[in-house]
This record gives structure tokens, sequence and C-alpha cells, in this order.
């Protein structure tokens, strides 16, 4: 037995009331790529005995996988770390052990400090470790781990994959890190000191993920990093690949239907990837591609290295390769130093796009990075800015999600809505529309007449005609449909 498989048994039997399997219950914040990485985390400790639970009532072992985007998502964690205490210390009344981890970015920036804030933690693990899990849970009994390394090793060699009925339980639409860490240094970003430099993954691990999904049924990937079209991994030929080439070769990948990509640097927008969007019908027709401001002082205060012209001209060209490319993006208000024409210049640019849908923020000052030494702006302009941009936000996204009524979208099924008969899947543009149909439609992409838009969703119907319901459109797709 190895030192950990040693290590693991004192822990499972420490964890007193020991049940088999252990529960564990992985809380995900902020963006994609924490989603991703909790599931590889409960993939790592599967083959050690670990089932999920969808609730912290009952787990053995709790992570919170935590954001340092902002202030408030940094503090979430704290507060939840309160609730869990209770938790921990009502199971040991009852004889059962609760094991506390804290991973993320939050784990990244604080490390120690966490310890010391919140003694309910037992283990606190960074973004590149997480591979060292099992490792640092049979550690965790002789004392609280700490373990913010970025080790030599690759990490994405030592996590484990998911089994196939985990990935048809998580749905048809999965995620996968291509690239991860980020050379910018916008200066009010933490993501390059949480996440560190750029590392692109190999391009065959890529693949070979990509194809293990497939073939687990899921029809839609979304390449995630956090500049992900900066991507320039090894290829099998042993050349550097350009993030368009990636998508090139994924969309070859037999039963992946849709291609999606998040989150773009205006910059890493290069010829080929734009031609990408030409010629790739599995390529969704909707960017995410932040551009902050409108303002072309604050894009150079904030280190974006482009102008707002740059941007619109990426746009222009982007709409020229594919005219229905419906874009959303990121915008920070109240950045310091911003003044009122430059901020009307941020609303500007986006009645000037024409957003799809949007994400917009105070600035929140974070520790260590250039922009939180600068003169700040106060809170009362901040907000006041913020409910101008929102309002600006709404009324473009309400003038496209508008202009999708009476449409025919295809739209690939995810799972059942929540009244009985109704079914709910993605718009290419990714808006969630409900029909009425068979529970079969999972999976499968069809077209459908879109008859309503509520707040955030849409109705619509079947477009096909019923025998095409029954036949077709229950057979599996050609990749591109
Ligand atoms: N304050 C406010 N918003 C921020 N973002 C990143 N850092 C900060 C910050 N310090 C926003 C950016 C980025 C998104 C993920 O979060 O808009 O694109
Ligand atoms: Fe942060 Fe800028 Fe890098 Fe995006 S590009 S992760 S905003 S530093």
């Amino acid at each position: 037995m190895s030192s950990q498989d040693k290590g693991l048994e004192i822990f499972k039997s420490a964890t007193t009331g020991a049940r088999e399997p252990l529960r564990l219950h992985v809380r995900s914040y902020g963006c994609q790529m924490n989603v991703y990485d909790s599931q590889r985390m409960a993939d790592t400790l599967a083959p050690h005995g670990f089932v999920e639970t969808a609730t912290a009532d009952d787990a053995d072992l709790v992570i919170l996988n935590t954001c340092h985007i902002r202030e408030r998502a940094a503090e979430k964690v704290y507060s939840e770390l309160g609730r869990i205490r209770v938790l921990k210390e009502q199971a040991a009344e009852a004889g059962r052990r609760v094991t506390v981890a804290v991973a993320g970015c939050v784990a990244q920036a604080e490390g120690e400090e966490i310890l010391r804030r919140a003694p309910v933690v037992d283990l606190v693990v960074g973004p590149q470790s997480y591979h060292r899990l099992p490792d640092m849970l049979a550690r965790s009994r002789a004392g609280r781990v700490v373990d913010t390394e970025f080790p030599v090793e690759d990490k994405f060699d030592h996590l484990a994959q998911p089994k196939p009925a985990k990935v048809r339980e998580r749905g048809v639409s999965a995620f996968l890190t291509v690239q991860e860490g980020c050379d910018k240094f916008c200066t009010f970003c933490v993501v390059p000191y949480t996440r560190g430099a750029e590392v692109s993954r190999p391009v065959d691990r890529i693949l070979g993920e990509a194809e293990r999904l497939a073939q687990a049924g899921v029809r839609e990937l979304t390449l995630i990093g956090q500049n992900v079209n900066a991507f320039h991994g090894e290829g099998p030929d042993g050349r550097t690949w350009s993030f368009a080439r990636l998508l090139y070769r994924l969309a070859e990948v037999p039963g992946i239907a849709r291609l999606r990509y998040t989150t773009s640097h205006p910059r890493d927008m290069d010829d080929d990837l734009i031609a990408a969007h030409g010629d790739l019908p599995a390529l969704m027709p909707q960017l995410h591609l932040p551009v902050q401001s409108g303002s072309d002082r604050m894009l150079k205060v904030m280190n974006r290295v482009h102008t707002r012209a740059d941007y619109l001209r990426v746009v222009e060209r982007l709409r020229a390769a594919r005219p229905d490319l419906a874009f959303s993006s990121d915008f920070i208000v109240g950045f310091p130093g911003e003044t009122d024409a430059e901020f009307e210049d941020t609303l500007r640019l986006i009645a000037e796009v024409g957003y799809a849908s949007a994400y917009s923020f105070k600035y929140s000052p974070r520790p260590g990075t250039p922009a939180a030494d600068m003169p700040q702006l106060p809170e009362a302009v901040k907000d006041e800015r913020l409910q101008r941009l929102q309002a600006e936000i709404l009324r473009v996204q309400n003038a496209f999600n508008a202009s999708c009524v009476g449409r025919t979208l295809d739209v690939l099924f995810e799972k059942r809505g929540r009244h009985p008969g109704q079914m709910v899947g993605k718009s290419p543009y990714l808006q969630a529309i409900h029909v009425m149909g068979p529970s079969a439609l999972v999976g499968k992409i069809v077209p459908v007449r879109v008859t309503e838009q509520l707040s955030f969703t849409f109705n619509g119907v079947l477009a096909g005609a019923s025998p095409f319901l029954e036949t077709e459109a229950l057979a599996p797709l050609p990749v591109g449909a």
C-alpha cells in the first residue's frame, strides 16, 4: 500500500462514523474554469471512494472552489465558511468528522492567511495543485495542509477523467480547458497572479478529452481558458498550433456538433480565427469578447493594449466573416480616474456594437494590482454609472432578443423543463428556449420557431413536422448539424 493510500485509510477511519462511500460536496464560485476544475477534482477523488452530494449538509468533505476577481466574490468565501463551521460542529456532536478545503483563486492569493482567518479550514489548495488532493487529504489528519505551489508537473496529466456515466449525468454540453493563466496584466486584474503565466495544453490531450466526451454523448464543447484565443499548444506534429487550427481539428471530432470558446482577448483575434468563424458551421455565432471600456484613455490605463477603434474593427471583421455573430462583453465602471465623458464613451460603444448580452462590474481594487494604488472614485459615482450602464445593456439586449422572436433557430436540447412535458435547450446564441416535446429530444439539435420572449428565456414550438421528430431528428446528427 502506498503512503498516500495508507494516509487515505487513516483519513477515512478518522472520519468517525466513516461511511463508504464518503460524501463530497464541491461548490463553485466565479468563472467557468472553476466549474470545470470542480468536476475534475470530483473525478480525481472518485477512485478514492468519494461520491458527490448536492448539499454540504451531509458531506464528509466540503470543497469551496473560490473566486478572487472582485472583493465581494472573495469575501463570500468567509461568510460561507461561517455557515460551514456550524455544520461541522453539528456533525462533530453527532460523531462525524467533516473536512473543509478551500480551493481556487482565493486559496492561491491568500494561502496561509485563510487558516488564520478561518479555523474551520483543514486544507488550502491552489488551482495548480488539484492533482495532489488525494495526497493532501492523506496528510490532513496529521495537521492542516496548504499547497499553493506552481508545481513542475502538469496537473492535467494527473487529474482523473470522468467515467462515461458521469459525463452523461453532467449533460450534453461540456467545458474543456485548453489554456490556463494570463500574461496580459490588465492593471485591474488578479488573474495573472492567481492563475499564473499562460500555459496551453498539448493538442493530443485536448483531442483525447474531446473524443471521450463525445463518445459519452456530449454534443457541445465550450473551450475555456483565461485567454483562450492566445492558445498556442504543441501539436501532434511537434509544431505549435494556433487556436484557429485547434478549432478546425475539433470540428472534425465525430459527435461534436457545436463549438464555443471563452474568454477571448481582442488582441488575440487573429486572421485565421476570424476566418474560422466564417468557415466552421460548428462554431456557434456567439462570442464573448470583453472590452471593459469604450474610452481610449481608460483602455490605456487599464493596459488593454488596444484602442476602441481596434476593437470595433475586430467586431466588424468578425461580422463580415459571420454576419449573424452575436457579441457579449464585460464592462468595468468607475475605474480609477474615469471621467463622466469617458464613461459616456462606454455607453456609446454598447449602442454601437449592439451586444446580445453583457456583464458589468463596479471597479473593485484588488491587492497587488497596479490600479489598486491609483486614486479611487467614490462608491456613489460607481453605483450611479453601473445603473446607467446596466440600463443601456438591457436596452440593446432586449432589442437583440426581440429580433429573435418569430425566427426559427436550431436548439440543442439539454434537459426537461420545470413543467410536465416541457424541454429546455440552447439556441446558437446561448439563449434558453423552452418547448413542449418528448424527453428523447435531449442531445438532439432541432429547429424551433421562437414564439415568445419571457424575461430571460424564450418559448418556442418544434418547427419540424411530427413524423420528422420520430425519425430523423432522433437519429444521431452529422457533425456541424
Ligand atoms: N474589478 C471589477 N471587475 C473586474 N474584473 C476583473 N477584475 C476586476 C476588478 N478588479 C472583471 C472584468 C473581467 C471579468 C471577468 O471580471 O470585466 O473581464
Ligand atoms: Fe485579467 Fe486582462 Fe488577463 Fe483577462 S486579459 S485575465 S482581464 S489580466
